[in-house]
């Protein structure tokens, strides 16, 4: 489902042009040209001084790739396959919220996408679409969902329990978004989808939730959207309640929020079939380590058999190649997708997959690689 780079490529020049932005910093200003500031800043702006937005970038600058000559690579496999899930690219599209306040077609757009390309989707808790809308607009595409625990726990189980009955194959737990941090942009501008009823639709569909309201969300946003959020917050969860959720499913269950080699023991310990190394695109913990960097610490804690996907910070080709390097068995996308759908919709989300395919594999190409599975830190200085 995913032309040879130089294919890509080639088609691009003989049409005089692919008609779409190239390379993230074109796809971020052709997404702030079309959006108000208030959901422009949302998507792009992080916590604090955004001093973890940066680091992540930095640290994939900071490595270099040592490439390799003569090794006869004219056949390269991009394929991965992350507990049961296969991605012929090894990326995912990672869970972003509230995607309505991007693009009308929001998270059908995201799910178009994927089927188009066999790249999976790994569903967000804060969209603004329900699960059952997306999994059937996903059809036999398989997806991952990402799991906000929220602090009611009967609104939490339900949401488990809906995501299992959709045919979702694995509930990614993101620890790190106990409550939201601390995002002068969004500060400044006085602005929080949530509050318009936006990024709520798992709450929204949800007939335990529903059937506390007095007035349904249809009739009444604003008391909805503030009884969704008063029930968001869950910062007492410790590790000890994940043996809650280990027996509400017997789904894979990857634990996405993970930045030291303590926790990401911890995880193991407590039955996490996966790790996600992430800082939330630097967007809760200002001052946080780089994803990448805690890959590394990660990677060298669990041994090579654990599965470990990395976020933030992957914008290029490149960086792809460098997070499998250095651990990573997939890397999930956050905002590159989200400002392609931003521009184009599931057009735009489509083509921001098969450039940065199309880049992988010509880097691959280059560098010598045959397949994304066997790369290893030699690659990377
Ligand atoms: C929510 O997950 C956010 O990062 O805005």
């Amino acid at each position: 489902m995913l032309d040879p780079g130089s294919q890509v490529q080639n088609s691009i020049y003989l049409a005089g042009g692919s008609g779409w932005p190239v390379g993230p910093e074109d796809w971020e200003a052709a997404a702030r040209a079309k959006l108000e500031q208030g959901p422009f800043d949302y998507v792009a702006g992080g916590a604090g001084s955004e001093a973890t937005m940066r680091a992540n970038l930095d640290a994939f600058e900071r490595r270099r790739l040592r490439p390799r000559m003569l090794t006869g690579n004219a056949e390269r496999d991009l394929s991965v396959e992350v507990l049961g899930l296969l991605s012929p690219a090894p990326f995912l599209l990672g869970p972003v919220g509230v995607l309505s306040i991007v693009h009308e077609e929001a998270e059908l757009g995201v799910a178009r996408a994927s089927r188009a390309t066999g790249v999976p989707m790994v569903l967000s808790s804060a969209a603004s679409t329900s699960l059952e809308d997306v999994a059937a607009e996903l059809g036999d595409q398989p997806a991952w969902f990402q799991l906000y625990w929220w602090g009611d726990r009967e609104l939490a189980a339900a949401l488990v329990d809906r995501a299992v009955a959709a045919g979702y194959r694995a509930l990614v737990v993101t620890l790190d978004t106990l409550t939201l941090g601390w995002r002068p942009r969004d500060l400044r501008n006085g602005y929080l989808p949530f509050l318009q009823g936006e990024g709520l639709a798992q709450f929204f569909a949800d007939p335990v939730f529903r059937a506390r309201l007095d007035a349904q969300p249809e009739e009444d946003v604003q008391t909805a959207s503030l009884t969704a959020l008063a029930a968001f917050s869950n910062l007492g969860l410790t590790w000890a309640d994940l043996a809650w959720l280990r027996e509400r499913t017997t789904l894979p269950i990857l634990l996405k929020g993970i930045l030291t080699a303590e926790d990401a023991r911890l995880a193991l310990e407590h039955g996490a079939d996966g790790i996600v190394v992430s800082n939330h695109g630097g967007r809760q913990v200002d001052g946080a380590v780089a994803s990448l960097d805690a890959l590394v610490d990660v990677r060298a804690e669990v041994g090579p058999g654990a599965t470990v996907l990395l976020d933030g910070g992957v914008r290029r080709g490149a960086d792809v190649l460098k997070a499998l390097a250095l651990g990573a068995d997939a890397v999930l996308l956050g905002r590159l997708y989200a400002y392609g759908l931003a521009v184009g919709g599931a057009a735009g989300v489509e083509a921001v997959i098969r450039h940065l395919a199309a880049e992988v594999d010509l880097t691959l190409a280059l560098a010598g690689g045959r397949s994304v599975r066997e790369l290893d830190a030699s690659l990377v200085r």
